[in-house]
């Protein structure tokens, strides 16, 4: 038995913000932005749009892949900071509903950046776990631009909005030994010791908006750059190393790596250290920015959907965020 993607989306919002647009806005460059991070655009969603929307756009490009029906789908989950409600209902119903997936269960996953990476093993798990269970919709979207102060230069260059999903589907392909396939492990850490470097501070039990108060801000996420940044070259090169090891693979082994697409340079940081050629990562940063959850899954689509994906390579994912959170999947396409 085999727990394999059959299918891949996403969902971008139209509207794409260039550094040059946002330099109109607030006191940056496009040199500035380039050089720090690699970014030279993001994708902003309209005043319509939430997370759900962009999640069923994603969720429909998937089926479409596996050629599916959405009554066929067993489970949804979502990893997500930015839910259309918070706490309840989660966003995975909204779009359970949306999509028709009648006989689906359905519920959002916290873990920031890396929640799409928590998501994908926590799905296989499930699956795993019930004989009858057979297909789970895994879906990673943030509009981070609705919890982003656009006067902080410091946060708002790095953000953008959108959702990726794939279908896993529970097959009859071997796990293990030759001709394995799909999902073959993943690691899941945390470091909570760091909660505040990445924070939505008001709106949850701890800080909940109170009536008669006067809001001067919206929520905002508030960010320790350089710690977050120190953090995430740690895990990612800690996790690539771990996840080869578990396994038993070379680095040479891997065909591709997804990384989380917070800063070109800590991709780049991280692959110096351990020595692996820069080509092996797959980055589309300039495009989209930092989309979060969305951002390995989006790029999983893209690198899909381009043919840059053969059936059998070896493809390695690897997250961190807010949490703060980490983590990785190694999977045989
Ligand atoms: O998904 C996970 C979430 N977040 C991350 O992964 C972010 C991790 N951290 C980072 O990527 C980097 O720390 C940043 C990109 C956020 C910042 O890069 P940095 O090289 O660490 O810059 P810095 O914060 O040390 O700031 C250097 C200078 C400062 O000026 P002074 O004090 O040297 O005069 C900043 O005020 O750059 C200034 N600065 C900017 N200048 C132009 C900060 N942001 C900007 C900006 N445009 N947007």
């Amino acid at each position: 038995m085999a727990i394999e993607i059959k299918g891949t989306g996403k969902g971008i919002p139209s509207r794409r913000v260039s550094n040059e647009e946002l330099a109109r806005q607030v006191e940056t460059s496009d040199e500035w932005i380039r050089s720090h991070t690699g970014i030279g655009a993001r994708h902003i969603a309209s005043e319509e749009n939430a997370a759900s929307d962009l999640a069923v756009e994603a969720a429909r490009q998937a089926l479409d892949m596996a050629g599916l029906e959405a009554e066929s789908l067993d489970l949804i989950v979502i990893g997500t900071a930015t839910p259309d409600f918070q706490g309840c209902p989660s966003t995975a119903c909204i779009v359970q509903n949306r999509l028709g997936a009648k006989s689906a269960g359905a519920m959002d996953l916290a873990a920031g950046c890396t929640g799409f990476i928590y998501g994908l093993e926590t799905a296989a798990a499930l699956l795993c776990i019930k004989r009858e269970r057979r297909r789970v919709l895994v879906i990673g979207v943030d509009v981070l631009s609705r919890i982003t102060d656009w006067n902080d230069r410091g946060t708002c260059v790095l953000f953008g909005d959108g959702a990726g999903a794939v279908v896993l589907e529970k097959t009859d392909a071997p796990s293990e030994g030759p001709g394995k396939r799909g999902l073959l492990r993943s690691i899941l850490g945390a470091d909570g010791s760091g909660a505040e470097y990445l924070m939505i501070r008001r709106g949850g039990s701890r800080h909940p908006w109170k009536a008669g108060e006067t809001i001067d801000s919206s929520a905002c996420l508030e960010m320790n750059g350089r710690a977050v940044y120190n953090f995430a070259v740690k895990a990612m090169t800690d996790t690539i190393e771990n996840l080869l090891k578990e396994e038993g693979v070379g680095i040479e082994e891997v065909a591709r790596i997804i990384p989380h697409q917070a800063n070109a340079r800590i991709v780049q940081a991280a692959g110096k250290r351990l020595g692996i050629p820069e080509e092996k990562f797959f980055l589309n940063i300039e495009e989209y920015a930092n989309t979060s959850a969305a951002s390995i899954p989006i790029a999983l689509d893209e690198l899909n959907r381009s043919g840059g994906l053969s059936r059998g390579d070896l493809v390695m994912s690897i997250g961190f965020g807010g949490g703060l959170t980490y983590g990785g999947n190694l999977i045989i396409w």
